[in-house]
């Protein structure tokens, strides 16, 4: 059998994704109610970390352990991939020790080489290009929050970054429509995002247009891991692309705002939004656990009955 990975958002279905919503909400109730459910006992995942996290690892790890299994951690420091054992090596030898792998790197091909020589998933846990563990974490917080996303405007102001492109990914698999504004120079990239085409988002040089009427409003750093050099130049271009509270108002009424974290006040968001009423980034943030441990699931276990 074809081993099944998820290294974009587009590598799974709407149909994929109305599986795992629901396997999400039934796995965070049972651990609200402090159920044991341990249906990957014996099962070891294995992380591979080559850029920083505190989220994504603890999501992953601790997740793994409530599921009754096992997580390793292995960051480029302190293993030989570090030393410059090729990929598809390591593919081969991590993949005979364990059940599923999870990959933080910098470019998308690294993790297209480790899946092409690994027997067992691999989940894309952030690349340059794309944080399809994000995405799928976030849409499911709109859902449990405002109901389906389906036809609604989610309005991104900043970077076109791998956030970003996975959020162009989601609008195309669950349709929806995304409004765009970044900086000149900074545009979204269709092909590196991707995209099927450009029928799905809308590019605003005016940020304040982009979240007029959105139902969703979300940000993410003006600088991403791996591009720190950028840094100065970054600053000064994106200055006039701060979530705030002038923008919230120009968004529906009831529009929430998001935020991947970790977030800088003053910079991408101001504080009064992410810390004000229309914030729901601690529930997006507690849903990366549930999201994820819905997603190990689906690939190890298929479609399971709840
Ligand atoms: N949002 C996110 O992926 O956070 P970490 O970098 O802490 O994992
Ligand atoms: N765009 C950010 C997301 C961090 C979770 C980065 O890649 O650094």
């Amino acid at each position: 059998m074809q081993v099944r990975h998820y290294l974009q958002f587009k590598d799974f279905a709407r149909e994929d994704y109305a599986q795992l919503f629901e396997r999400t909400r039934w796995i965070k109730e049972r651990f609200k109610r402090y159920e044991r459910y341990w249906p990957l006992a014996d099962r070891t995942l294995a992380m591979i970390f080559e850029k920083q996290s505190t989220r994504t690892r603890l999501s992953f790890e601790a997740g793994m352990h409530q599921l009754g299994g096992t997580a390793i951690f292995l960051s480029t420091r302190d293993s030989q991939l570090g030393r410059g054992e090729p990929v598809e090596d390591s593919a081969q030898v991590i993949s005979r020790m364990c059940d599923v792998v999870m990959i933080r790197t910098f470019e998308q091909a690294v993790i297209e080489r480790f899946a092409a020589h690994s027997r067992v998933p691999v989940i894309n846990g952030l690349t340059n290009e794309y944080h399809p563990c994000q995405i799928l974490a976030d849409v499911y917080t709109f859902i449990e929050q405002r109901g389906e996303l389906r036809g609604r405007t989610v309005a991104w102001v900043g970077d076109s970054n791998n956030v970003c492109n996975t959020w162009l990914q989601a609008a195309e698999v669950l349709d929806f429509n995304m409004h765009v504004s970044t900086p000149p120079g900074y545009e979204v990239d269709p092909a590196r995002a991707g995209l099927r085409g450009t029928a799905h988002y809308t590019q605003f040089s005016d940020p304040q247009e982009a979240v007029r009427s959105a139902d969703l409003v979300t940000t993410d750093v003006w600088t991403s891991m791996g591009f720190e050099a950028e840094d100065d130049a970054r600053r000064a271009a994106f200055r006039d692309w701060q979530v705030d509270a002038k923008m919230m108002r120009a968004a529906k009424p009831d529009a929430i705002f998001m935020h991947c974290l970790p977030a800088h006040r003053g910079e991408e968001v101001a504080a009064e939004v992410i810390d004000g009423p229309q914030s729901v980034v601690w529930e997006e943030a507690e849903n990366r656990l549930h999201a994820q441990k819905a997603l190990l699931e689906y690939l190890l276990l298929g479609k399971v009955e709840g």
